[in-house]
């Protein structure tokens, strides 16, 4: 056994969250061993993500502040993975000499055998090929919570919605094959693991890449079936795509969360035309009824961009007022930004910066209102909450989620808890981004 450290920077999505401790169980297969401190890591991972501009210059920035730590750590081993890596490809490395290994988004399981390979020869290399089958990976992994898994279930993106990067550094849809998909949830419930998200670009595509086109519910029902399954979350899907028979399965499996999140992007039909979104706005608020008819204590939130090039005050008042009539729980708001190689990138019209940043704002007045309204409606109801663990700031204060995926925080007044217990609080206030509440005695 070696006695070497690696540690690793994480950056983006679930996605990524997910990749990272997949790096993290093939390092320590080589028998190193984890530390915080990238000054003294014998191996760095940066995964990075390029979803916008201002992650990438902030990962650039840390790129090149590696430099320096290399100096002062002769050995070290920098490697860049993710979706910069696989975008950048030799650029990358020719403009930062000191990554070692550029390991693309389709590479993440090869990486044991790619670091191995570097060890014996010493030689920067650049591994971006996308066409390669991951699908049935079976390896260790090391995971970052005790009781909740990330599960991918596909990789890769078809939509091509115009603004995004997605499809160009993740390839093609590729889903994991159903026996592979409940046997690593099978394992992780041996481990003790009791929430378990289904992880993929557009999960409600699932299985079409094999020609099945409800594979997505089947999926969804048999993991619901599995003995030990407390809680299955799913993300994302894509307006288009999600089925009445989904929200239905939703309904009706009990271990299924009721929580949609389901991003609708804009609210203008102009605009989702233009970002190639494939549904109009009454579609989506057909499937948001449909969410309302089957599962009316169900959380729904949503992802919407603003500054999107062409829109005009009118198409952000359409924003606004899908926002209105949905009352969406939460909603993940973004400035459009500039992806170059996407057609978006092209359109004319791009919005000065200073009024997106306006209407980002207008939109995040309306969003709080919304989020503080529904959190009220449940002031007096008894939730299950999934504990995390003591508050930051405070040992006294436990923090958990419910099903809909809320933050609830409650005083432990001398009980003891542990990560992962399910605990009924009754919910005493409410704020736009949390619960506050007290546990059953
Ligand atoms: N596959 C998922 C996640 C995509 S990235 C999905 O389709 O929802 C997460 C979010 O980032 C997107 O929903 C979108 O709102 C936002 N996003 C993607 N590209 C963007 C861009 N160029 N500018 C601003 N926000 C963007
Ligand atoms: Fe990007 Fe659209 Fe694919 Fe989501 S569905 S990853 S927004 S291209
Ligand atoms: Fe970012 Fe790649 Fe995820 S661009 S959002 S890390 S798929």
């Amino acid at each position: 056994m070696i006695d070497k450290k690696y540690t690793i920077l994480n950056y983006g999505c679930q996605m990524n969250e997910s990749d990272s401790e997949h790096f993290a169980g093939q390092l320590s297969d080589l028998g190193y061993s984890l530390t915080n401190d990238y000054h003294n890591a014998d191996v760095v991972v940066v995964n990075t993500c390029c979803v916008r501009e201002s992650a990438e210059k902030k990962i650039l920035g840390k790129i090149g502040e590696l430099k320096g730590v290399k100096t002062s750590h002769p050995g070290q081993i920098i490697c860049v993975a993710g979706c910069m890596a696989q975008k950048g490809g030799d650029k990358l490395v020719k403009k930062y000499p000191q990554i070692d290994l550029l390991i693309g988004t389709a590479q993440v399981n090869n990486f044991k055998a790619i670091l191995l390979d570097f060890l014996a020869d010493k030689r920067q290399k650049v591994y971006d090929d996308v066409s390669i089958k991951e699908t049935e990976f079976e390896g260790q992994c090391i995971r970052k919570s005790s009781f909740a898994a990330w599960i991918p279930i596909m990789y890769g993106c078809n939509n091509f919605c115009t603004y995004c990067i997605v499809p160009y550094v993740r390839g093609r849809e590729r889903s994991r094959s159903k026996e592979s998909i409940k046997k690593e949830i099978e394992r992780a419930v041996a481990d003790g693991f009791k929430e378990f998200t289904l992880l993929g670009q557009n999960v409600n595509s699932y299985g079409k890449d094999q020609g099945n086109r409800h594979s997505f519910a089947e999926l969804l029902k048999e993991c619901n079936d599995i003995p030990g399954v407390e809680r299955i979350r799913y993300m994302t899907s894509h307006p288009r795509d999600m089925s009445e028979e989904v929200v239905k399965v939703v309904s009706e499996c009990k271990n299924i969360c009721e929580n949609f999140h389901i991003p609708a992007q804009s609210g203008s039909n102009r605009i989702l035309k233009a970002m190639n979104r494939g549904y109009t706005r009454d579609k989506y608020l057909e499937l948001v009824d449909s969410i309302k008819k089957y599962c009316p204590e169900a959380a729904i939130t949503t992802d919407i961009i603003v500054g999107f090039p062409g829109e005009t005050e009118e198409d952000f008042q359409d924003t606004l007022s899908l926002m209105r009539e949905v009352q969406f729980d939460a909603a993940y708001t973004f400035i459009y930004s500039k992806r170059s190689g996407t057609p978006a990138a092209g359109y004319e019209e791009q919005i000065p910066l200073d009024v997106k940043k306006e209407r980002l704002n207008r939109l995040m007045e309306v969003q709080n209102e919304n989020s503080l309204a529904k959190n009220k409606l449940l002031i007096g109801k008894k939730l299950e909450v999934l504990a995390e663990g003591p508050s930051q700031s405070n040992s006294e204060i436990w923090t958990g989620r419910t099903r809909t995926n809320k933050l609830v925080l409650w005083p432990v007044m001398g009980k003891e808890y542990t990560i992962g217990q399910s605990v009924n609080i009754e919910i005493t206030s409410a704020q736009t981004w949390l619960l506050k509440g007290k546990a059953e005695s």
